[in-house]
């Protein structure tokens, strides 16, 4: 569904990419993992037409979206939730899922009601106001503002940081059963990587920009060097 060929990119001068080749699994959930500054994010934003590109390809699907700005290729299906400010905290619960719609001309209020039925935790919420959301509640609305727009793919980036190690696991048990109810491919990045593994179809291991592991997500969490050197497993 997503695949990139060959990417060097970063910010401006800043190479941080270096010749980076990567699948994501065309069902299931593609897990990243890495240290800190290893690269993680940048890969998604490169992805998305974030970050400055200075070689290589990037298809969805069958199409060729290298050249692509972010906003087409919203539409196009490719759904980015960033790391931090990724609600609107002075909206409604309602009005973010609203504004999560409001870039797609077929918007209908049927999809927020749809993507309720996978987030019962919030149908009670709809008119509080972000900001007096817990962290947990936050990133459930964060990934339900994703939902809406029934992504191709769906690109995640760090759901469980800042929360606590009970609220992590069910985070990303949310994620784990959007995926088997709705089919969308996810690209995952964690720091929490032995749970994220764990979940896992695929996973890649970025350090200081490359690509050092490409594989079962199963293996690398069973992989005793690298995953002591680098995942603290
Ligand atoms: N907007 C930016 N402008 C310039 N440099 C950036 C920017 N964002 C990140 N960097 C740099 O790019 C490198 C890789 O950062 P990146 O955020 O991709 O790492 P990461 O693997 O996501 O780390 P973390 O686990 O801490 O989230 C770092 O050296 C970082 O300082
Ligand atoms: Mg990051």
């Amino acid at each position: 569904m997503l695949r990139a060929e060959g990417i060097n990119a970063g910010y401006a001068r800043l190479h941080v990419l270096y010749d980076v080749t990567f699948t994501a699994h065309d069902k299931g959930i593609t897990v990243v993992v890495g240290p800190n500054g290893s690269g993680k994010s940048t890969l998604l934003k490169t992805f998305m037409g974030l970050s400055t590109l200075y070689s290589g390809r990037i298809y969805l699907g069958d199409e060729d979206i290298t050249g692509m700005p972010p906003y087409r290729r919203a539409r196009a299906g490719l759904v980015y939730l960033p790391q931090v400010d990724n609600v609107f905290v002075n909206l409604t619960v309602l009005e973010n899922l609203r504004m999560a719609l409001y870039a797609f001309s077929k918007y209908s209020e049927d999809r927020i009601s749809d993507a309720m039925e996978l987030f019962p935790e919030l149908k009670g919420m709809l008119t509080y106001k972000a900001y007096q959301l817990s962290g947990g509640q936050r990133q459930m609305l964060a990934l339900a503002m994703a939902i809406v727009r029934k992504p191709k793919i769906l690109m995640v980036d760090e759901p469980t940081a800042q929360l606590a190690p009970k609220l992590a696991k069910t985070m990303l048990n949310k994620i784990y059963e959007i995926k088997n109810q709705t089919g969308v491919p996810v690209i995952l990045v964690e720091q929490n990587a032995k749970a994220a593994l764990e979940i896992g179809d695929k996973a890649y291991l970025l350090v200081s920009g490359r690509v050092v592991f490409e594989g079962a997500a199963q293996d690398l969490l069973e992989h005793k060097e690298l995953g002591k050197l680098y995942l603290g497993l």
